[in-house]
């Protein structure tokens, strides 16, 4: 039986296994943490080029959160040091900043959390560095479209979890792609993971209904080979198995009366490439 737990305001709330379900207070707290986080996404854009060191743009993520009055959540969280993460390649999610300098042809997922005044804006997009191959571009289209297919999904009136995934995982698997099961979408808020989990395959349906006032993200990651993915040695950074090249886009969603509202939408229309 799924929980629903009533949100009223800016309360403390725990990690309990229910879904919230917020007011207008939680809704004008998550369009400015997530207004934030695409504006951070879309003043990337001219820094992410051949040349320049994951570390660098890092830095920038974390000066950028800091004077938006923000804090990234990542910094600290189960030990991780960072303000972001940076995926390159056949890296699927949870890339580790470094001295490792971006080499044309890459293509590359930011993702951006900042927190501010106890809200979570969780948001990422893919960037191409100079020439990218078609068949790596058409990967990256593919999975912007599965984000917003899945976005779709969840708009409909009666609209159960279990639809996202199925919208997600028939678009991709149209293409032969592979849709990563390891990793989730989540419910977001006052907390930065919390229920529910949103997988990016499974039947429509299926799970519990979408409710107004829910907030979690939408964050498949698809590679151009097979599903499987496996951790490195680090602790975070994963990969894929066949080491084929992954994709993703993230946007964090409110759950409205009336459809969805997207928190994380490029101010300057800059969601996805070419930028
Ligand atoms: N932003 C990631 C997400 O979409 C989580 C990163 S946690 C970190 O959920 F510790 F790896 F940064
Ligand atoms: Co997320
Ligand atoms: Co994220």
């Amino acid at each position: 039986m799924t929980q629903y737990q009533v949100v009223t305001g800016t309360e403390a709330v725990l990690r309990d296994g229910t879904i919230k379900l917020h007011g207008p207070a939680g809704f004008e707290g998550m369009r400015r943490a997530g207004r934030l986080a695409a504006e951070i996404l879309d003043a990337l854009v001219p820094h992410v080029q051949p040349g320049v060191s994951t570390q660098h743009l890092d830095d920038l993520v974390r000066q950028m959160t800091l004077d938006g009055g923000a804090v990234p959540a990542t910094l600290g969280y189960r030990g991780y040091t960072h303000s972001c993460c940076i995926s390159i390649n056949h890296v699927v999610c949870h890339g580790i900043p470094s001295d490792k300098v971006l080499k044309d042809g890459d293509i590359v997922n930011i993702d951006v959390t900042p927190l501010l005044d106890g809200w979570h804006g969780d948001t990422s997009r893919m960037y191409l560095v100079g020439d990218v191959p078609l068949k790596a571009r058409r990967l990256v289209d593919v999975t912007h479209e599965c984000l917003m297919l899945g976005i779709e999904a969840a708009s409909r009136p009666g609209a159960r979890l279990g639809d996202i995934g199925a919208a997600i995982q028939a678009h991709a698997e149209r293409q032969r792609y592979g849709v990563v099961r390891e990793f989730c979408g989540h419910g977001l808020g006052r907390l930065f993971h919390d229920a529910p989990e949103v997988v990016h395959a499974g039947r429509a349906g299926t799970g519990p209904e979408l409710k107004p006032g829910m907030f979690f993200t939408i964050e498949p990651m698809i590679n151009l080979g097979k599903p499987g993915v496996k951790v490195l040695e680090d602790g975070w950074t994963a990969v894929t198995r066949d080491r084929s090249l992954s994709a993703q886009f993230e946007h964090s969603i409110g759950i409205t009366e009336t459809g969805v509202e997207i928190f994380t939408k490029s101010p300057r229309g800059l969601d996805k490439p070419p930028y």
